[in-house]
């Protein structure tokens, strides 16, 4: 396909400057705010159940980012019922009139040779089977000098609010997507700016590498599959997997033998449920495998049945279903079985299918669904069922479920004398020892947190030979000291070797602060890093999980690319390593933790 929205942004700035020299002034900033306090507010408040950022984090976005919201990203499906001016008025009401842009200082002076022999870290889970283990040579780092890590650059997201890309690492670069669709090749050492690309919506997922070191593939939240010329950034072909304008890529895709496998997710479907007149639901997950040289599809297996008109809820307004089961995360590829494993989410109306909250294993070839293991039945949720008033939660099914999704990874592991098992958490807490080799039966469960809406564990587990190590969510807003820790688990039994709680947050005083554990943890020998909702980046011993460094990323920061940038909570993605460096990034906006833009690199030299 073409690109689509090509130089958008810039359309939208100019659009947006001639459309305020000509009809600006008070009267449109009046019209602004009585659109925000008649559709947005609803959800852009405190406690509202959807989480959506508060208006002071919005205000931190430009004008153009808020309208390019609700023109061509997440916010499309509700601000369809305004009328362009009306979507005018409220970007600029909310927005800053100009936004930040990146000095040509912040671009790599030198060329710079690719190292292809380097450290890197690939994708998320930096392996096949979703590992997120550095081995100690690629590490460069050991649980001796790990405590001497130092921050060595910050680079800031111009504009952002929101910092959840997930860094890969290669020939000495690190790749980095951001909210408004950026992505940057940076130098690991320095932080300059080696390419810079445009995607059309803001990237989450990590970077995947050909096997000749040349091709560089990743998802973004329009459901774009990108391929890019590694050492230029050139895009050398798209393809949109899906048509639901609310598709979305979170789960970085993996590549084997020339096949992109692309997880898609139902984005903000859920959400808009939460709208009464919103017809819940249609979108459906899928695994779809693309050809890595041309981006065409081979195949595309939907997780569920096409939906199709079920009735009409109390206010009068279309259900659909099924639908739901969303694939949120990277699946995992057994080489020798020829299988992808992978978690799904819930069905956001009924009826319930058996897929929705269950571990799927795809014939890589065909795509069928060889087997599946449903961990948990009739999980049937939308954020109409969280609304506050009883006219707003028309969209709830009858029998809700308990929204519990499987966001993280599963690892495959072998335990010796040709037994292998699949380890899987889950965020109602419990922890999985599955059987790959019998259809997914379950060999041993450990419950590691009480679990819920915002909890137990959600985004990304690592696992050595021996023990498997998870972080644990559990906020419970507004109460920031629940929540958080990080627990080790035997890989054979079941067993938990420790569990360190949370540290108490520093930022008790600090809006959205909060001592939950969402992100990925990250492994090498002899120590997990794991990342905090109070901004805190931390080291623990893997022997008895004792917190060996902290870093409170919670600050204001001068940045390498001259822009702006402070941290905040530290959410939905996780630390990489490589090479004696280790980078994550900090700041999530959705209410109520808080908001950063930050990518931070540590080293010990
Ligand atoms: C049904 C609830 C709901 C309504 C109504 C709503 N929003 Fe949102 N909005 C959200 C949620 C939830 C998010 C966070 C999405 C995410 O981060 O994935 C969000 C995110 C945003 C963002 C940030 C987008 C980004 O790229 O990170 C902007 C800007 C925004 N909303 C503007 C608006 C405006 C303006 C209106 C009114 C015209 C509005 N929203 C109405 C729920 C809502």
């Amino acid at each position: 396909m073409t690109r689509i929205l090509a130089g958008h942004s810039l359309g939208a700035a100019l659009f947006l400057s001639l459309f305020f020299a000509v009809f600006g002034g008070a009267a449109r900033a009046q019209e602004g705010e009585a659109v925000f306090n008649k559709l947005c507010v609803n959800c852009h408040k405190d406690g509202s159940p959807t989480q959506a950022p508060l208006p002071d984090v919005l205000r931190k976005m430009s004008s153009e980012n808020i309208l390019d919201a609700l023109e061509n990203g997440k916010m499309k499906a509700i601000a369809q019922r305004l009328s362009a001016a009306d979507r005018m008025a409220v970007a600029k009401f909310l927005g800053t009139a100009t936004s930040e842009t990146i000095p040509q200082s912040a671009y790599c002076s030198s060329p710079g040779p690719v190292m292809a022999n380097a450290p890197g870290w690939m994708g998320g889970g930096i392996d096949l089977i979703n590992s997120r283990y550095q081995t100690a040579e690629n590490a460069g780092l050991t649980a001796a000098t790990v405590p001497n890590l130092k921050l060595k650059w910050a680079f800031g997201f111009p504009g952002a609010t929101t910092a959840f890309g997930i860094p890969s690492i290669f020939g000495g670069r690190v790749l980095i997507g951001s909210q408004h669709g950026q992505v940057f090749s940076l130098d690991a050492k320095t932080g300059c700016i080696r390419w810079m690309y445009q995607a059309t919506e803001g990237v989450r997922t990590g970077f995947v590498m050909s096997a000749d070191n040349k091709t560089v593939y990743f998802g973004d939240q329009h459901a774009i599959v990108h391929a890019l010329d590694f050492e230029s950034g050139k895009e050398l072909w798209e393809t949109k997997i899906d048509d639901h304008p609310l598709a979305i890529v979170t789960g970085t895709p993996k590549l084997v033998d020339g096949r992109l496998y692309v997880p898609l997710s139902g984005g903000e479907e859920e959400v808009n449920a939460g709208n009464p007149d919103y017809k819940c639901c249609t979108l459906r997950g899928a695994m779809v495998a693309l050809n890595a040289a041309d981006g065409k599809q081979i195949w595309k297996t939907f997780t569920v049945d096409a939906p199709k008109l079920l009735g009409k809820t109390a206010k009068g307004t279309e259900i659909w279903g099924p639908n739901g089961a969303s694939l949120w995360t990277s699946p995992t590829v057994d080489t020798a079985k020829g299988l992808l494993y992978i978690g799904t989410g819930v069905n956001y109306t009924g009826p319930n299918t058996k897929y929705s909250d269950a571990l799927l294993a795809f014939d890589m070839k065909t795509g069928k669904i060889v087997w599946s293991n449903q961990l948990l039945a009739n999980d049937v949720y939308n954020f109409g069922c969280l609304a506050e008033k009883p006219e707003l939660q028309t969209n709830c099914p009858k029998n809700k479920g308990y929204n519990m999704d499987i966001g993280v990874s599963p690892i495959l592991r072998s335990l010796g004398g040709g037994k292998r098992i699949l380890l899987v958490g889950m965020k109602n807490g419990l922890v999985f020892g599955i059987d790959p080799d019998k259809k997914g039966k379950i060999l041993w469960q450990t419950r590691v947190s009480p679990g819920g809406l915002q909890g137990g564990l959600i985004w990304g587990s690592a696992a050595d030979e021996k023990s498997v190590y998870y972080s644990i969510s559990d906020w419970v807003p507004p109460q920031p000291e629940n929540g958080g820790g990080v627990v080790s688990i035997d890989i054979a039994t079941g067993k938990v070797n420790w569990r360190t709680p949370a540290p108490k947050p520093a930022c008790l005083a600090i809006k959205g602060c909060s001592a939950g554990q969402p992100g990925a943890v990250a492994l090498i020998s002899g120590v997990v890093f794991a990342t905090s909702l109070d901004g805190h980046l931390r080291a623990y011993s893997t022997t008895d999980g004792k917190i060996i460094w902290d870093y409170d990323t919670l600050r204001d920061f001068d940045t390498v690319n001259g822009i702006k940038a402070h941290g905040g909570s530290m959410n939905g993605t996780g630390p990489s390593v490589a090479g004696g460096m280790v980078f994550s990034n900090s700041g999530y906006s959705r209410n109520p933790v808080m908001p950063g833009n930050v990518f931070l690199a540590f080293g010990v030299e």
